[in-house]
């Protein structure tokens, strides 16, 4: 047998014990990753509230998810508005973004879910 199924088989008791959620869709939520530099981040998010057709009006000025005005905040809500609208597609963006399964939401900003 192969070491790596083997360790899966010997993690799977835990991954069960430790998930009581597990007959529960988890839900998912596309972010940037913040090791990536504020251009690449920049880029892509012009492209996503552009020609992507993402949502990006809560992080204009004066709207709820423009603070704290920082271009990894401001990708993540615009990542996560277009992977929201186009479930089974990536979450990528040039290796820039990353799966979260922790509601990124804070205050009166709310981030899109859909199940
Ligand atoms: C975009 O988001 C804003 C704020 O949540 C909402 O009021 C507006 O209806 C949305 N626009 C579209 C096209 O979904």
């Amino acid at each position: 047998m192969s070491a790596i199924l083997l360790r899966l088989m010997l993690a799977l008791p835990f991954m069960l014990l430790i998930s009581p959620k597990s007959e529960e869709q988890v839900k998912q939520w596309c972010i940037a990753d913040e090791q990536f530099p504020d251009g690449v981040l920049q880029e892509s998010m012009d492209w996503v509230c552009g020609a992507g057709g993402a949502n990006c009006t809560n992080i204009q000025m004066n709207q709820p998810c423009y603070y704290p005005n920082t271009v990894k905040d401001h990708a993540s809500y615009a990542f996560n508005s277009y992977y929201q609208k186009n479930k089974g597609g990536a979450c990528n963006f040039k290796g820039a973004a990353m799966i979260t399964e922790f509601d990124p939401s804070y205050n009166s900003c709310h981030y899109e879910y859909t199940p």
